[in-house]
C-alpha cells in the first residue's frame, strides 16, 4: 500500500494518477491524518503552504516511518506555463515537487514527466495555438513537464505534422465511426466492445438493420455538414458477412457523396475474416485503407493470446489485399505479449518489413481491467520496463528501415512500463481519422454498441461527448434513444 496525505490542495485525482507511474502494481490510499497510514508502508506528503514569498510546496517520502526523500520548490513562480493562472501553477508545482521525491528514490522511470493523460500531443497544440515556439515548447516540456528529451521531441514532432491536416479547424467539418462489435473469438488482452461470433452471431442481421436505421435518422440532420473521414472499426468489421458490411457502406454513401469523403478506412484487423469476396466487396466501395494486424508473427504467442490464425494467415491475406488492390494497409502489432523476449520482436519485424505495408501501429501492452489477461494475470508474468524500452527501440528502427515516421500517438491506462502507442507511416499514407480521434478538434459523430460521439465547439475549444450503450442486446432495444440524442445536440451545435 502506498498512503499519500495531501494538505493546502485537493488535485487527488492528477497525484494519484501520478503516484501510479511509479508504484503500478500497489493500491493507493489518500488520508487526511499521517498516524492512519500503516507504520510498514510508504507514505507520500505533500504540503502547499501560502508564505510571504508566494505559495511553496514541499513533497516528503516516509519508508517504515523513516524519512527518504524530500523534494521543495520555494516559490510557484519558478513554474513557466502557458498563463499565470496560480491555480495551475500551484497543481505542475505539486506534481513536480512529488515526481522529483519519487524519482530520487524509485528505480522505475517515468519518462512522461508529469504528463498522465492519454493524449500528450495536445498539450503542445495548445501551446502552438498560442504562439509559441517549437524551441520555446521543447524547453517547456522538458523543464517543467519534466518529460525525457525524446519523448519532449516525438509529441513535437507529431503534433506539428498534424496540423498540416487539423488545421484550420472548422464546425462544418465532421468525421464519422460505425462500430462493428463482433469478433470470431476475443483476444487474451482486449477490452475492446468484441463479441464473440460463436455466441451473439444470430444477431448480426438485426445489428445491421439498427445501425442502418441510426445512420439514416441521424445522417439526415448532418446532410449540409461536410464528411472528412469515415472509419470503420470494432471488434472486427469483416467478421459480419461481406453483405451486411456492403450494406452499412451505402448506407453512408447514400446520404454523403462518397467522391466527397477525403478518407475511408475499414478495420479488417484478424486475417481469419480477410476473404477474397470480401476485399473485392470493399473495393468495389472505394475503401482506401485497411488493417491487417498481426499483433505478433510468433506463433506460440498467437495460439497464447487466442487469435486462431498462425502467422502464414497474415502473409496471405496481406499479398491478396495488395493484389486486388490496396495501396494503404496498416498493420498493429503489440509488444510486451506474454512470453516475448526481444527475439520474438525482431523476427515480427522481419516478417513485416518483406510485406512494407505503409502503416504500422506499435501498442504497448496495456492490462485492461475487463479483458481474460487481467482475470489470469497471476498465470503470466509481465515484460519488464527495459526490456520493453528496447523491444519498443527495435520496432522504431524497422519503422525508419521502412521508410515510416510518427504521425499519431496516445497513451492507454494500464499500459506497461509508463510508454505509448505510436503509429508510423509513410509520407501521404497518415490516417486522417487517426488524428482526428486523438487530437479532439473535430466533431466525430459515432454510430452502434459501444460508439461514442465528439461534438466539437471550436469557438469554445471544447467539446462534448455522447456516448452509445456498450451492451449488444441493449444497444438493439435503445437505438431511438441514441439517435435522439445525437439529434438534439446536433441541431442546436
Ligand atoms: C480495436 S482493436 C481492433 C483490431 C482488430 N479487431 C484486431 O484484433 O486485429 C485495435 C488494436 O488495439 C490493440 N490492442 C487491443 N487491446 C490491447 C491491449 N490490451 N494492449 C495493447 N494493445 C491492444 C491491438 O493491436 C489491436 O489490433
Ligand atoms: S483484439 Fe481485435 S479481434 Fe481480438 S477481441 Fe479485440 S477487437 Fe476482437
Amino acid at each position: 500500500m502506498v498512503y499519500i496525505r495531501l494538505q493546502g490542495h485537493n488535485y487527488e485525482y492528477d497525484v494519484g494518477a501520478l503516484v501510479k507511474t511509479f508504484y503500478f502494481n500497489r493500491d493507493i490510499k489518500f488520508i487526511s491524518d499521517k498516524t492512519l497510514a500503516d507504520s510498514q508502508g510508504l507514505l507520500i506528503e505533500n504540503i502547499v503552504t501560502n508564505t510571504m514569498n508566494g505559495y511553496k510546496v514541499i513533497t516528503k517520502i516516509y519508508n517504515n516511518q523513516k524519512e527518504m526523500s524530500e523534494f521543495i520548490i520555494k516559490d510557484i513562480n519558478s513554474i513557466k506555463i502557458l498563463d499565470n493562472n496560480s491555480d495551475r501553477k500551484i497543481k505542475i508545482a505539486v506534481k513536480q515537487s512529488i515526481y522529483k521525491a519519487i524519482s530520487k528514490i524509485s528505480e522505475v522511470n517515468a519518462p512522461w514527466g508529469i504528463l498522465t493523460g492519454i493524449r500528450p500531443t495536445k498539450i503542445v497544440h495548445d501551446f502552438l495555438d498560442s504562439g509559441y515556439n517549437s524551441n520555446d515548447i521543447y524547453k517547456i516540456l522538458t523543464e517543467q513537464y519534466l518529460l525525457n528529451e525524446e519523448k519532449s521531441s516525438l509529441i513535437l514532432s507529431i503534433a506539428l505534422k498534424e496540423r498540416k491536416f487539423l488545421y484550420p479547424m472548422d464546425r462544418d467539418r465532421f468525421s464519422m465511426y460505425i462500430s462493428i462489435p463482433f469478433c470470431p473469438t476475443r483476444c487474451l488482452y482486449c477490452s475492446f466492445p468484441s463479441n464473440s461470433l460463436v455466441q451473439w452471431g444470430k444477431l448480426v442481421d438485426e445489428y445491421t438493420d439498427k445501425l442502418i436505421f441510426e445512420i439514416e435518422q441521424v445522417g439526415k440532420t448532418l446532410a449540409n455538414r461536410r464528411i472528412n473521414s469515415l472509419y470503420i472499426g470494432g471488434g472486427t468489421p469483416t467478421a459480419i458477412p461481406a453483405e451486411n458490411l456492403d450494406r452499412i457502406l451505402k448506407s453512408v454513401y447514400n446520404i454523403f457523396d462518397r467522391d466527397k469523403i477525403r478518407e475511408v478506412t475499414v478495420e479488417a484487423g484478424r486475417p481469419d475474416t480477410v476473404t477474397e469476396e470480401m476485399l473485392e466487396m470493399l473495393k468495389e466501395n472505394k475503401v482506401d485503407r485497411i488493417s491487417i494486424n498481426p499483433q505478433t508473427m510468433n506463433e506460440g504467442t498467437l495460439d497464447l493470446i487466442g487469435r486462431n490464425h498462425n502467422p502464414e494467415d497474415i502473409i496471405r491475406a496481406y499479398k491478396l489485399a495488395n493484389k486486388i488492390g490496396f495501396d494503404s494497409i496498416n498493420m498493429d502489432i503489440i509488444i510486451g505479449l506474454p512470453n516475448e523476449k526481444e527475439e520474438d520482436v525482431i523476427n515480427t519485424m522481419e516478417e513485416i518489413i518483406k510485406l512494407s505495408p505503409n502503416n504500422l501501429t506499435v501498442h504497448t501492452m496495456a492490462v485492461k481491467r475487463a479483458s481474460k489477461l487481467r482475470e489470469k494475470i497471476d498465470e503470466y508474468s509481465l515484460t519488464q520496463q527495459r526490456s520493453l524500452e528496447r523491444m519498443l527501440d527495435i520496432t522504431k528502427e524497422y519503422a525508419k528501415k521502412m521508410k515510416m515516421e510518427p504521425y499519431y500517438m496516445y497513451r492507454q491506462k494500464q499500459i506497461l512500463g509508463n510508454f505509448e502507442n505510436v503509429g508510423y507511416s509513410t509520407k501521404g499514407k497518415e490516417c486522417i481519422y487517426n488524428m482526428a480521434i486523438m487530437e479532439e478538434k473535430e466533431t466525430i459523430i459515432a454510430f452502434g454498441a459501444g460508439a461514442t460521439s465528439k461534438i466539437f465547439y471550436p469557438n469554445e475549444n471544447r467539446f462534448q461527448r455522447v456516448p452509445n450503450v456498450k451492451n449488444l442486446k441493449v444497444y438493439l432495444e435503445r437505438v431511438k434513444e441514441m439517435i435522439e440524442r445525437k439529434k438534439n445536440l446536433l441541431e442546436i451545435s
